[in-house]
């Protein structure tokens, strides 16, 4: 770590993983009250990826990150940054356990939690960390298994939830104009708010009351609730950046947004008044991957010919915290999955 100051950091190379297993909405219904239809209305989801017994946060990171640098041609980073909010251990972080697996041995590495805004939170900081010449070249990784932290009795939960992790690259650079410069971000949150999604089990705050064990270690949604508030922080959060980037809505090429939910998708695209050909959408088969589902959008986009360089693309996400996030990014051309 350390070097000489430089001043931007882009997007360099991207990189997805998820796991081979396919789930249909069919198959969760055997454990809950529910319908194929009632699941694909209400979300949009028609399958999801979920981890085999044995695989954990960090083996679909590893994954993820090795396609990454594979697709950036080289293994020299110094800093690996991992996004998770259903991380290997409470400690130690997934980062390290992520660095020494990919062969990258004495690197700097830790952990970003910010729920299912981790990927815009970790590019950030990562963006951070080059700009403040702390580091050249990062791996950051967003991963997550959902499916070992969702109660598969629960309607709530159980619908929404998959597998899966996506990985960039970013690296120092000198040329401000250069494509995958990342710049302006919004960041927010409302901790007020906290309870509309948790894990609640095995926390501090389950010791501190006396609950180790009894606590539900599953995830727990009010997702009324969250809805809205997602669709509202969404928008401003979006206006907000591309006001901050000197462009008008009407500038922005693709809309990558955290895939919660079909629905809150197209209300965004209603709220915002933007065509939802713009926005693009894979929660389909995919489901609600936290952290992972921008970069495993961003991924997808690539291979359907969506997102291609020269874009001009406005990531965006909302979930637990309840925290948002966004940023605008010209696609690179180098970035390929
Ligand atoms: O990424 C983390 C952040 N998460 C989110 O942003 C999630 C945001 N929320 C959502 O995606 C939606 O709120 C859900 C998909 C979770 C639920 O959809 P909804 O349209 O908000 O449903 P609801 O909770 O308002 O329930 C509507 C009806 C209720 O029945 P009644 O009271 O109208 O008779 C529920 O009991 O649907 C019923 N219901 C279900 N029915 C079949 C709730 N869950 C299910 C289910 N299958 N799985």
């Amino acid at each position: 770590m350390g070097g000489n100051r430089v001043k931007y950091a882009a997007i360099a190379a991207l990189g997805g993983y998820v796991p081979p297993r396919r789930v249909s909405n069919d198959e969760i219904c055997r454990s809950i009250d529910s319908t194929d239809e009632w699941i694909r209305t209400r979300t949009g989801i028609a399958n999801r990826h979920v981890v085999d017994p044995g695989v954990a946060t960090s083996d679909l990171a590893v994954e993820a990150g090795r396609r990454a640098l594979a697709a950036w041609g080289s293994d020299e980073v110094d800093l690996v940054v991992v996004s998770t909010a259903t991380p290997d251990y409470i400690s130690p972080p997934t980062a390290p356990l992520v660095a020494h697996r990919l062969g990258l041995p004495q690197v700097a590495a830790f952990d970003v939690s910010a729920a299912c805004s981790g990927f815009v939170f970790g590019l950030a900081t990562v963006a951070a960390y080059v700009r403040a010449g702390l580091a050249r070249r990062v791996l950051f990784v967003s991963a997550e298994t959902t499916s070992l932290f969702t109660d598969p009795r629960d309607r709530d939960t159980a619908p929404i939830f998959g597998d899966g992790a996506g990985a960039v690259v970013v690296v120092a650079t000198d040329d401000p104009e250069a494509a995958g410069v990342l710049g302006d971000f919004d960041l927010g949150s409302d901790g007020g708010w906290g309870e509309l999604v948790t894990i609640p089990g095995y926390g501090s705050r389950d010791r501190a009351n006396g609950f180790l064990g009894s606590t539900s270690p599953y995830i727990a949604m009010r997702g009324r609730d969250l809805f809205g508030q997602a669709v509202t922080r969404l928008e401003k959060s979006a206006r907000t950046v591309v006001g901050a980037a000197g462009l008008s809505l009407d500038e922005v090429d693709l809309v990558v947004v955290h895939q919660a939910n079909g629905r809150i998708i197209d209300a965004l695209a209603d709220e915002l008044e933007l065509d939802p050909k713009k926005f693009f959408i894979n929660i389909g088969e995919k489901g609600n991957t936290l952290s992972a589902s921008i970069p495993l959008a961003l991924c997808d986009a690539i291979k359907e010919g969506v997102l291609s360089p020269g874009l001009r693309v406005l990531i965006t996400a909302f979930g637990g915290g309840t925290a948002w996030g966004s940023t605008v990014v010209t696609w690179p051309e180098k970035a390929v999955s």
